[in-house]
């Protein structure tokens, strides 16, 4: 029988029951003032821990801009309360966009990004009261095996990777030139984020993506960006140096995959003796140097959605034909949670993001309280919690509790809109825009 059971927990004790049953250990605590304390961050004073995870909406325009419902999404998140807000994964170049309406920041959409970061800051000044400071991050990415820029793949690699492409014939790999050149876009896409006002940029190493598959490219060879740590590292590092160099009062985070839970030598982050374990070993050299070169903040993360989709993002149900995974899913918000922990615990004076809250719904603050009150993570991040319930922060702050009816449900809805290539938010909780793109989404899948 398949050890996956959707979400049933009626009672602290239930939920902690199952845990101990699986031998997770899950932080747990009642208070949650910890998650209320707050915490300066460069020259800001953040006024809690809650973050907005970066969750991408496929809902900008062609040139990239940010369009009606990405203004929506955030006018929501900034009402909602979180100290922090992760802005998505916005490509640097075209050729790197995960889809056609992903945002790209260029000269020519900077003003709208500008407005976007302006009407955050000014919403959550209005919500909350003009002592909440938001601190804003961008994600910028290229989406590299995974750039979808007209809808189709249009994959850029670091390597060809038998676990994760049917074809190598199909698979662009990026010459070292080619990445050199990129390094420059980095570069610019970052100042161009501090002209628009963001706090800090997130040079995006997580989730397969092309950074991500530069850390794990054992295979690329005769190259001064494979094979040797040093050198899967260099690019990453490079771009980190120049930011910091170039744009000096922007700060600089890394969202980073400790583990891409692909065996060894196809992924980062594995063990070399035995291919289905995680290694954590260069994630925190890495995550050292980079502290060394300036990084101010780090989110950590698991695994690559298009392989193992469960890795990041525990659910209940999977996306449309995708297996249900042979694992419970407190099993995958334990990994996530106690590997975030290891990496904060190494690095405690470093803020740190953990994520894999939303399939805990209303008792995800309770754990993460508890990750902050032992030191665990500095901040909460909230994935598709945030698409379900953006104001959560705001309802803890007042009744000390998050209302049942209103949190994330995992049922992956969100994912199979962007497999579809639709806008995508909460089909659940904010159905009245979402629950059509779903219906159209399903007559497609019909046809
Ligand atoms: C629809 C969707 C879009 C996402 N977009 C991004 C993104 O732009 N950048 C990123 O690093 N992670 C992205 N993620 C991953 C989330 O940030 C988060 O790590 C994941 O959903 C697990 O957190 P949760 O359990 O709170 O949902 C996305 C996930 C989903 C479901």
């Amino acid at each position: 029988m398949s050890p996956h059971e959707n979400f049933s927990f009626q009672s602290t004790d239930e939920l902690l029951g199952k845990a101990k049953e699986l031998g997770v250990e899950l932080p747990y605590q009642e208070s949650l003032s910890d998650l209320f304390e707050s915490i300066s961050l460069g020259t800001k004073k953040i006024s809690n821990r809650l973050a907005i995870q970066p969750m991408e909406g496929f809902d900008g325009m062609a040139d990239g801009s940010p369009d009606e419902l990405t203004f929506r999404r955030y006018k929501k998140y900034a009402q909602g309360g979180s100290g922090l807000i992760w802005f998505e994964a916005t490509a640097v170049v075209p050729e790197g966009r995960s889809n056609p309406s992903q945002l790209m920041l260029t000269p020519h959409t900077l003003d709208v990004f500008k407005s976007l970061l302006d009407q955050t800051r000014e919403i959550a000044i209005r919500s909350l009261g003009s002592t909440h400071e938001v601190y804003c991050v961008l994600q910028i990415t290229h989406s590299g095996r995974f750039s979808r820029p007209s809808g189709k793949p249009e994959p850029w690699a670091a390597c060809f990777n038998p676990l994760l492409d049917r074809d190598a014939q199909n698979i662009h790999v990026a010459s070292d030139e080619e990445l050199l050149r990129l390094e420059d876009v980095f570069v610019n896409a970052a100042q161009l984020a501090f002209q628009a006002g963001f706090d800090a940029v997130d040079v995006k190493a997580c989730h397969g993506y092309l950074i991500n598959d530069l850390l794990g490219a054992h295979t690329r060879k005769d190259s001064r960006f494979g094979e040797t740590f040093e050198k899967r590292i260099s690019f990453l590092l490079d771009i980190v140096q120049r930011i910091r160099e170039n744009v000096p009062r922007l700060g600089v985070a890394v969202r980073l995959n400790a583990s891409d839970n692909i065996p060894y030598p196809y992924g980062f982050g594995m063990s070399r003796e035995d291919s289905d374990e995680a290694d954590l070993t260069e994630a925190l050299t890495l995550v050292k140097q980079l502290i060394d070169q300036g990084c101010l903040l780090f989110n950590i993360t698991l695994g690559i959605p298009h392989h193992t989709p469960h890795f990041g993002r525990p659910f209940d149900r999977p996306v449309g034909e995708v297996p249900v995974p042979d694992e419970h899913p407190l099993v995958g918000v334990g990994r996530l949670l106690k590997t975030a922990g290891k990496f904060q615990s190494a690095f405690p004076d470093v803020p740190f993001v953990s994520t894999g809250f939303s399939w805990l719904r209303r008792f995800f603050p309770h754990v993460g309280a508890a990750m902050v009150g032992s030191g665990e993570s500095t901040f909460i991040g909230l994935g598709r919690s945030s698409f379900a319930y953006p104001d959560a922060p705001k309802d803890l702050m007042h009744t000390g509790a998050l209302d049942p009816q209103k949190t994330c449900i995992t049922c992956s809805r969100c994912s199979e809109l962007i497999e579809g290539g639709y806008s995508t938010g909460c089909v659940i909780r904010d159905s009245e825009i979402y629950g059509p793109h779903y219906q159209k989404f399903l007559a497609r899948q019909r046809a």
